[in-house]
């Protein structure tokens, strides 16, 4: 099966002033396609920083990074963006939804961004919220929605654009167990796509959906 993400001894470290804090220490690991992938981890280990380090937020890490077969560490940072616009599909705990336009607008955004002409972007965002049970609200704005819509239009947002592999951190966090099983069954349905999930997560139900557990202590993947 191919490797979609190749992360090997990926290090991070943030500075402030002459204080440097070591956070990634040498994590190494292979997502395959289709692979719906848990990160566990206590509190402060460095989920998120992974997350985002793979999701490309910066290029400043150390080790080597493959996105789909390319070195991405060191890349120009064009190359990353077309990465991120093209190949990635991010979920937040907090939904992230832009307040000011409405849920179709917030769907149809990447796509936007990409050079899709609107009509098609419009298009493919309302069959995404139809097949995420939103096509009722398409016209709604973020702040009438329930944690649960919000994050169900926050994952159409996030494979809009056919991605490779969507990176979700804690994406049930802020949900009620109800629409947090929800969303698990949307991401399920993602990775049957073919699309690969790294999911950070401290729930047990949503440990148990996932065909592998990566756990994380302290900077380090634990075997
Ligand atoms: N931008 C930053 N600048 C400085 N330190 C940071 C920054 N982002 C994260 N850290 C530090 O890196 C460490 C790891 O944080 P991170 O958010 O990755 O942990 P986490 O495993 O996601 O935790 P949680 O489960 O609480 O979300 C923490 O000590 C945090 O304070
Ligand atoms: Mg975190």
């Amino acid at each position: 099966m191919s490797v979609i993400i190749r992360a090997d001894t990926i290090g991070k470290q943030y500075k402030s002033g002459d204080l440097v804090v070591q956070v990634l220490k040498g994590c190494s690991l292979e997502i395959a396609a289709g692979e719906f992938v848990a990160l566990r981890g206590p509190s402060g280990c460095g989920k998120s920083t992974l997350l985002n380090t793979i999701g490309l937020a910066d290029s400043d890490f150390s080790g080597s990074l493959t996105i789909d077969g390319e070195e991405v560490r060191g890349a120009p940072e064009k190359t990353l963006q077309q990465i991120r616009r093209t190949k990635i599909g991010y979920v937040f705990q907090q939904f992230n939804l832009l307040s000011t336009l409405s849920v179709v607008e917030n769907v149809m955004l990447p796509l936007i961004l990409l050079g899709v002409k609107a009509p098609d972007a419009e298009a493919r965002a309302r069959e995404l919220l139809d097949r995420v049970g939103l096509a009722h609200r398409i016209t709604a704005l973020p702040f009438t929605l329930s944690g649960g819509e919000a994050q169900r239009v926050a994952i159409a947002r996030a494979v809009v654009h056919r991605p490779r592999f969507v990176l979700a951190d804690e994406p049930t966090g802020n949900l009620d167990s109800v629409a947090g099983e929800q969303v698990l069954t949307l991401l399920e349905e993602i990775v049957r796509g073919g699309v690969s999930v790294l999911m950070a997560t401290h729930s047990e139900s949503a440990l148990a959906r996932c065909s592998r557990v990566v756990a994380m202590k302290d900077g380090q993947l634990v075997v």
